[in-house]
């Protein structure tokens, strides 16, 4: 840390003791008021300016290169007591006011595996699935499950609040951190981040959802101002944000980097109180995203009230804003309550032992649980899947030897381990090509050797594949059962993805994968290809060459477990996409004008803690509207490789029996059986789609508005799943009447195993027109 710790502290039982025996003197402990003994007024009022600013401002951080100004100098005190925690909150102790932690993020927890003071030991953590892959599992049990994993590390870590969940809108594949976020759709992000929050508040530690709002890309995230329609704002890119504040009621928010409409989010009065506090109720407290905003006064006035991870150029600016008058002192009195209530509710604050011993077996045990739950089976022809018992397999591209785990930047997870896909598949009993996995070892190691240096925080570059000549191919297809290939991918902060060679494949990889094809199937072998990506990518114009293809994501630590798991079939793939997987990169609305334009060139001023951090003056504006995902396709009719929603099973299900109640005014009640009709156990996720009439607004053709997951399911067995939708829910935002408005008419709820395949479908009528405030 930069910062040294406060010399302000008395030793208030020794001022007592020097006092008169007999008469029993109030310590100044005693006399000052102390947090959680006091009223809550009564500590802030007991605070200097200068306390109350550090309250507002995160202690600083320290990395090389940090420039002077982005440091924070102490106030109060200072303790750094997780080695590669994100941040802290400053601590006052002479009243009782503790310092708190907060650690990144979405796929486990993220400190230092090394501590400097305890050498030899170390401190991993464990990496689960990514977002988008607990998002693609659609179960909302689960991912509590692993919440609470997240939530037990954290407290065993000594941390109080996880930053996390993450859960931006996909709105098109290229965004860097999409791996974190969950899905194209609104009701499916907020609902498994709820899950998520609850896990992790159930276990006492705090969550962060972010980046709220509108952060769907990393290009010139510092400073870019999105512009996007009030009824696109409503319905897909805060709706997911308001069904976790209200379902999951977060400890915390992270406002995004960027502008929203203008003004930084961090600076959105409209969005971070009429919005998110007014309308939605929440009550926790917002923090900026790292160095994020510009204007600390403005954030404290619009109700962002911690500043993370603070620095003395907001510290300064915050208090000559009170001392000159133009910052209410009531507005930080505010502010700093709404920290002390969160430190009210911190591990901290309860002075909970930590062990600094986690239970990584037990969090292991989950996290290929989760990562198997969460994979999404897109084709299996022939059978190809499960693979036969002991088979003798071909393991190719270099992908097959490196699983990624996860992505880059501040949403990686120090773990201990990965295990990879040839041990997995090992342990399941089948064998790989004699020689194979030397030979690639190698092959990587070379590669790697002459890659330009990587920072820690940007994605690994990938290198090319290993060419194999025909014979070489010929002969493992002779020798060998089945080929795997595996594609990978990596992706993460700070950049986002490109088009050529990560969201289509590469030359090399063609060319693997159309020679292993044209080898295996003239021996009538199958092959089999493995994606182990964070985001989605073109299969279109390859997919036919594969007999199946097993979507794994990036499925954390367990991966070649996980992987193998689902391919011996000892789990029934059950993930469905939470994203559309199109044709092609331009059927996305959002192809038009992605990331945005420059308005200015290059700042050289612009604060670049990163050195990557570029911040040049640049706007996009969001003329898809509403149209992101399945509701631009679908209601377009526009053909796509793999829809929303859609999972194969190495079972059948059918959906029969659909009740539908609409009677109530305040919501609508339905129930479909679903029954495992194939040979094997599975479960199935069904999806509840609403059509609804159009009025005075355009309507897409369905909007998913509920889901469920059966249990494991026997053959022949039947499982009934209820599903509730409040009538708010059918609403469309009508930005002219500033309120949510249901119209008269027919609607259709349609339950389907994804978005183009309804299975049963109701309709039923809704008499007079409704309309919700915000
Ligand atoms: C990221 C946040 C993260 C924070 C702290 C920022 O760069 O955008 O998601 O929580 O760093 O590490």
């Amino acid at each position: 840390m930069l910062i040294k710790g406060s010399r302000r502290m008395v030793t208030p039982l020794l001022i007592g003791a020097a006092l008169s025996p007999l008469i029993v003197q109030p310590t100044l402990a005693q006399v000052l008021p102390q947090l959680g003994k006091a009223p809550l007024e009564q500590v802030v009022a007991a605070l200097t300016l200068q306390e109350k600013v550090a309250l507002v401002t995160g202690q600083g951080m320290a990395f090389p290169g940090l420039p002077e100004d982005m440091q924070a100098p102490a106030v109060g005190s200072i303790e750094n007591k997780v080695e590669g925690a994100a941040g802290a909150t400053v601590a006052v102790p002479r009243l009782g006011i503790p310092s708190l932690v907060l650690a990144d993020g979405p796929a486990g927890v993220r400190i230092s595996p090394t501590r400097k003071d305890a050498p030899g030991r170390s401190f991993h953590a464990t990496g689960f699935p990514i977002g988008t892959a607990l998002a693609s599992s659609w179960d909302r049990a689960l991912v509590q499950r692993v919440g609470a994993a997240i939530g037990d590390e954290a407290a065993a870590y000594g941390i109080d609040v996880m930053l996390t969940p993450a859960q931006n809108i996909h709105r098109y594949p290229l965004g860097g951190r999409n791996y974190e976020y969950y899905a194209e759709d609104p009701v499916v992000s907020g609902q498994i981040a709820a899950a998520l929050v609850k896990g992790l508040q159930e276990r006492g530690v705090g969550a962060s959802m972010k980046h709220y709002a509108v952060n769907n890309h990393e290009w010139n995230r510092s400073t870019i101002n999105v512009k996007v329609d009030e009824r696109a704002l409503r319905e897909i890119y805060l709706k997911g944000f308001e069904i976790t504040a209200r379902e999951g009621q977060p400890w915390t928010v992270m406002s995004s980097y960027n502008k929203l409409n203008g003004p930084y989010t961090s600076e959105s009065h409209w969005l971070l109180t009429d919005v998110l506090r007014a309308q939605w109720g929440y009550q926790g407290v917002v923090m900026t995203d790292w160095f994020g905003g510009h204007d600390a006064v403005a954030q404290m006035q619009a109700g962002n009230e911690l500043l993370m991870p603070g620095t003395g150029k907001q510290r300064q600016a915050i208090v000559a804003a009170v001392e000159g008058g133009e910052l209410d002192p009531a507005i930080l009195d505010r502010n700093v309550t709404r920290v002390l209530e969160l430190v009210l509710r911190s591990r901290a604050f309860k002075q909970l032992p930590h062990s600094d011993q986690p239970d990584l077996k037990a969090s292991a045990v989950l996290s290929r649980k989760a990562g198997a739950q969460g994979m999404v089976l897109l084709k299996n022809e022939g059978g190809a899947l499960p693979l036969p018992a002991a088979a003798r397999l071909a393991l190719l591209g270099h992908g097959s030897y490196e699983m990624i785990a996860g992505g880059t930047g501040s949403g990686d997870v120090n773990k201990a381990y990965i295990v990879g896909l040839p041990q997995g598949l090992g342990k399941a009993g089948f064998s790989n090509a004699d020689g194979l996995e030397a030979r690639y070892a190698r092959y990587i190691s070379q590669q790697k050797a002459k890659l330009p240096k990587t920072e820690w925080y940007l994605p690994q570059q990938r290198i090319p594949e290993l060419e194999l000549a025909p014979a070489q191919l010929q002969r493992l297809a002779a020798e060998q059962d089945v080929a795997v290939v595996t594609i990978g991918r990596g992706s993460g902060e700070f950049v986002d993805r490109s088009t050529e060679g990560d969201f289509s494949l590469t030359a090399g990889e063609r060319q693997l994968l159309q020679q292993t094809a044209d080898a295996f199937h003239a021996r009538g072998k199958k092959l089999v290809v493995v994606l182990n990506i964070g985001g989605v990518i073109e299969t279109a114009s390859w997919g036919a060459l594969a007999d199946a293809i097993l979507l794994a994501w990036q499925p954390g630590q367990e991966a070649g477990d996980a992987i193998a798991d689902v391919l011996s079939g000892a789990v029934n793939p059950s993930g469905k996409l939470s994203d559309t997987f199109a044709l092609q990169l331009s059927d996305y609305p959002a192809s038009k004008g992605f990331p945005g334009k420059e308005l200015l060139g290059p700042d050289p001023d612009a604060p670049s803690p990163f050195g990557i951090r570029t911040a040049r003056e640049a706007e996009v504006s969001y003329d898809d509207g509403i149209w992101v995902g399945y509701r631009h396709f679908d209601t377009h009719k526009v053909a796509v490789a793999y829809p929303f929603g859609f999972g194969l099973s190495y079972t059948t299900f059918d959906y029969d029996g659909l009740t539908v109640d609409a009677s109530s005014e305040g919501r609508v009640r339905a129930s479909v059986r679903i029954t495992n009709t194939g040979p094997t156990a599975g479960r199935e996720v069904a999806q509840v789609y609403v059509s609804a009439p159009h009025g005075a607004l355009q309507k897409p053709a369905q909007e998913l508005r509920a889901f469920g997951k059966t249990d494991l399911l026997q053959p022949g067995q039947s499982q009934v799943l209820q599903f509730e939708i409040d009538a708010r829910d059918l609403a469309s935002f009508d930005s002219s009447r500033g309120r949510w408005v249901a119209d008269p008419g027919s609607y259709s709820l349609r339950v389907g195993a994804s978005s183009r395949d309804i299975r049963v479908q109701q309709a039923f009528e809704k008499e007079q027109e409704s309309e919700y405030a915000p």
